[in-house]
């Protein structure tokens, strides 16, 4: 895929929860395309962000993709209240599944897409069996668990093996990066062969609509 097609996927975690509403509003008015909706358990990541109810408020609202990434302990377990929550794409770790197959079956006999991501610890040669099965493959930037970390740049290592598998056995799975990303290095990222750029306090801290033109000079 081009340079050009790739897209920005505003991750929700670092938004203002007293005004996410009008937030949403604001980056479908700049054209963004695809919501990132970070969920944590507290176990698979030491920290807790939200869950259904939260998705299933905001759904009511936008028509935005959203791309729901679980990073909870045995999330076959939730794959469905997701989905009926408003999730288009449901994204699962490598590291917290037991059988992926089968949720990857449970995920698309629902209807919605799946990813799978990877710790940026995990090797990348972990999701191989998978990737005639999946739509997205997530390769995590910085540890999960928290926004405003520090891109790891020996991740694209990672990217760049996914794109040329990708080509080689012609599949059409998605690559998706996920944290640290920002107005200097997505270009940079981006020419790596990522379809999906997400991206939480790039996009959120000071004005979203300045912010995301400064991403896409
Ligand atoms: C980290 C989350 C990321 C995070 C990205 O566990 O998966 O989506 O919110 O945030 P930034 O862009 O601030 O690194
Ligand atoms: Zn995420």
């Amino acid at each position: 895929m081009s340079i050009e097609n790739y897209k920005i996927a505003p991750s929700i975690l670092a938004a203002d929860f007293n005004i996410l509403g009008r937030q949403i509003e604001e980056l479908e008015k700049n054209g963004i395309e695809l919501l990132h909706i970070d969920v944590m358990d507290g176990l698979f990541v030491p920290s807790i962000s939200f869950g259904m109810p939260l998705i299933a408020s905001i759904r009511q609202e936008s028509r935005l993709f959203f791309d729901v990434h679980l990073m909870i302990e045995k999330p076959e377990r939730y794959v469905e209240d997701f989905v009926i929550s408003g999730a288009d794409s449901i994204t699962v770790h490598y590291e917290a599944c037991d059988d992926l197959l089968k949720i990857i079956n449970r995920v698309h006999s629902l209807g919605v897409e799946c990813g799978i991501a990877i710790n940026p610890e995990t090797p990348v040669e972990s999701v191989y069996p998978y990737l005639s099965e999946v739509d997205m493959i997530l390769t995590m930037s910085v540890r999960p668990g928290f926004g405003g970390q520090r891109f790891k740049e020996e991740v694209l290592e990672k990217v760049e093996a996914l794109a040329d598998i990708r080509k080689e056995k012609g599949l059409d799975f998605q690559i998706e990066i996920d944290g640290g990303v920002n107005k200097r290095n997505l270009r940079r990222i981006a020419e790596k062969g990522v379809d999906i750029l997400v991206a939480g306090t790039a996009v959120f801290d000071g004005k979203i609509s300045k912010n995301l033109k400064e991403m896409r000079r």
